[in-house]
């Protein structure tokens, strides 16, 4: 889509800096990286080309946005290494030293669905959206983090999903590797303080090939419902976060999740207990019919899907 894009400033300490995002052919990948290429960043735009569910390759959409950016005065080099291979991430992230001498910035966002619900899925179908989402993040992150300890810089943002945080159906594969994803980019966040590393998620909504694919109840409420979307939920309103979060002016920002709809964000809570029980004589049936069943019974988070959580329209 070639929307007017609306200017979103300028971020602090970016100016020849150095990213790596994956997945940015199409969609959200692609306007993170358009958006820090304005930023004075120099990226490589990494997508192997693939259709939704994963088949395919196709090295257009990665070589034709390096030709945007460089029509733009940009700099940008084209990888279309998949990131779900320990070997290939890593020539994704040595293509950014070797191009450019350094690496500052990781967007993990690269993605496939292989929705099925669950009594359905098959084992291909788990794996390689494991593969992709999170065996992906690992590696290119993996790779990544040798270059931002030694240097005692860098930043990551990982792409996760309300399919994890909140729930959805037909996507078990998806909401495990998008909550897997939360605990990568936690532990990254503990794990590389001390390097100067941060980490942190977004939980993006946005109308994309990905979204086109959800359906909708009739072919009229579903065509509606994703016009509407696509006006609403753009990926170039998500890039300016995926953008902030990396550059210095979050330099206190670490181990987050945040959501973005439309020109809504969310800050996302993250496990911690929130009833406590102890029983010195242990736990019996009867205390635990008592003590759980009916005294945490009000809270108990419920089956709720996204669209439970978020009933209004993203304005
Ligand atoms: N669009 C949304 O509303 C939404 C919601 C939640 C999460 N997300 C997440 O945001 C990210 C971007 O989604 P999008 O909607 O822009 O999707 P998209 O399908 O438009 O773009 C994903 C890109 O990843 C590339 N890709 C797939 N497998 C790859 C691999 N192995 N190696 C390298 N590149 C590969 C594809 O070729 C594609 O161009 C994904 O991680 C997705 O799960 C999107």
């Amino acid at each position: 889509m070639a929307e007017q894009h609306q200017d979103v400033g300028t971020a602090n300490g970016m100016n020849g800096k150095v990213a790596v995002v994956t997945g940015s052919g199409r969609g959200i990948g692609r306007e993170i990286a358009l958006q820090l290429v304005k930023q004075g960043v120099s990226v490589v735009i990494n997508d192997v080309g693939v259709s939704l569910d994963g088949k395919g390759e196709d090295s257009g959409p990665a070589m034709e946005l390096v030709r945007e950016i460089e029509a733009m005065g940009g700099k940008a080099v084209a990888s279309t290494a998949s990131v779900a291979e320990w070997e290939s991430a890593r020539s994704i992230i040595a293509l950014a030293t070797d191009t450019f001498g350094r690496l500052d910035y990781v967007v993990n966002n690269a993605g496939i669905l292989r929705d099925k619900i669950f009594h359905q899925m098959s084992p291909e179908d788990y794996e390689a959206v494991i593969k992709v989402h999170l065996m992906g993040s690992f590696y290119v992150s993996r790779a990544a983090a040798e270059i931002f300890r030694k240097q005692e810089s860098g930043a990551f943002v990982h792409m996760s999903s309300t399919s994890g945080l909140i729930g959805s159906i037909g996507q078990a594969n998806y909401a495990s590797a998008k909550m897997g994803i939360v605990g990568l980019s936690r532990s990254l966040s503990l794990e590389m303080a001390r390097f100067n590393v941060r980490s942190n998620c977004i939980a993006p909504s946005a109308f994309s090939r990905m979204i086109e694919s959800v359906p909708g109840a009739t072919p009229e409420q579903q065509a509606a419902n994703l016009e509407m979307r696509r006006a609403r939920t753009r990926p170039e309103q998500i890039a300016p976060v995926a953008v902030y979060l990396l550059g210095d002016d979050a330099k206190d920002i670490s181990g987050q999740i945040i959501g973005v709809r439309g020109n809504e964000l969310y800050l996302y809570s993250q496990p911690r207990p929130m009833r406590i029980l102890q029983n010195s004589e242990g736990w019996t049936m009867d205390r635990l019919r008592e003590q759980v069943g009916e005294g945490w019974k009000k809270s108990f988070v419920p089956l709720e899907r996204t669209r439970d959580v978020f009933p209004w329209q993203a304005q």
